[in-house]
């Protein structure tokens, strides 16, 4: 398969690493990358350090010279709008070629028209990687839970913030903590998309979007986040054995209406949401299934795990 990436960042880097590794098992070339400071081309597959030229004029230009079967949309979530990856987004559709995309923009904002577009259009539109990197949330009601109602969700699914507060815990400062966060290489771009709420705000939007028909956005999520944490208040907390978390929450309430928020929580060390240490996180589903069952998933660390479900990214539309 022809492939072309948008974005050549962390996760893109990875994917490809991950791409030439298994390149006996997977036929995919890349034959093209663009990014905002220059493109590359090759009809052959590029190698992991290819060599940019001058940045494509537009993404049309780019994709009319790399004619890809597919494109992985790996630019930088913009929470406002989910731009410009949903026109990336629009344009692959428009020439026919199936997406898949690691950006949680695109579905916090956009996801059943996208879902429509890839459909009129006959391609595939995947995006299992946008939340929780490579647990299946999505793909685990599709395709083993058809049917079954999710009424709410709980979650700590930002990694960053995570890992601020326990630097933050341990008598650090916020600053030192999104620098550890960006030297794993999972803080978004702006680090305080993720400190004050907007990345979880993001996945929120997605997962209701997604498995419970919100047609939501992140600016319809109840969102306060972290940037009024101070070392004393952290240190505090850890002395008397709790934790602050950022934590997503989804309600349907019996009337039918749909409440979604993200804040800060003190939880003590001990309760389930604070168990998952370091940058893992954890999801868990409020269901009709059997009753009132709960069910969830554990993802241990992030970032490099997101590139194992690219491969069998989820397929909703
Ligand atoms: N890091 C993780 O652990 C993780 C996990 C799951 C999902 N994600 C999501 O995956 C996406 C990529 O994350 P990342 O960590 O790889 O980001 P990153 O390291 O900041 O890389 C972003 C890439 O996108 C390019 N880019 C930005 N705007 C562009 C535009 N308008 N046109 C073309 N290229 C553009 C950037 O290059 P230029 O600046 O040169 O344009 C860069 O190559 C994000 O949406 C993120 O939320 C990340």
């Amino acid at each position: 398969l022809r492939t072309a990436l948008i974005g050549y960042g962390n996760v893109a880097k990875a994917f490809a690493r991950l791409l030439f590794d298994k390149r006996s098992v997977y036929p995919f070339r890349i034959v093209g990358i663009h990014q905002r400071r220059g493109t590359a081309y090759d009809d052959h597959g590029l190698g992991l350090e290819p060599q940019f030229g001058e940045p494509a004029g537009s993404l049309n230009e780019f994709l009319e010279r790399a004619q890809p079967d597919v494109v992985i949309e790996l630019t930088n979530l913009n929470p406002d709008s989910g731009q410009p990856a949903i026109s990336h987004i629009r344009a692959a559709f428009a020439r026919g070629i199936h997406v898949i995309t690691a950006n949680k923009g695109p579905i916090a904002h956009a996801y059943a028209a996208l879902c429509r577009e890839a459909r009129r259009a006959q391609v595939e539109f995947r995006f299992e990687s946008t939340v929780m990197d490579g647990a299946p949330v999505f793909n685990q009601f599709r395709n083993n839970l058809p049917g079954v109602n999710v009424f709410g969700f709980t979650g700590v699914l930002n990694s960053t913030s995570k890992i601020v507060v326990a630097a933050m815990q341990r008598g650090l400062t916020m600053e030192d903590g999104i620098r550890e966060a960006q030297a794993i290489g999972i803080a978004e771009a702006d680090a305080f998309y993720d400190i004050d709420g907007w990345d979880s705000a993001a996945k929120t939007a997605a997962l209701a979007n997604v498995l419970m028909d919100a047609g939501t956005t992140p600016q319809q999520v109840m969102r306060s986040g972290l940037r009024d944490l101070t070392t004393e208040q952290a240190v505090e907390y850890a002395r008397a054995g709790q934790s602050i978390l950022l934590v997503s929450r989804a309600m349907r309430s019996e009337d039918g209406s749909l409440k979604l928020q993200v804040r800060p929580e003190v939880v003590p060390q001990t309760d389930l949401l604070a168990t998952v240490a370091g940058s893992s996180n954890l999801l868990l589903f409020h269901t009709g299934l059997m009753g009132n069952y709960r069910h969830g998933f554990y993802s241990p660390g992030s970032g490099a795990n997101s590139l194992r479900n690219i491969q069998r990214s989820g397929r909703y539309c």
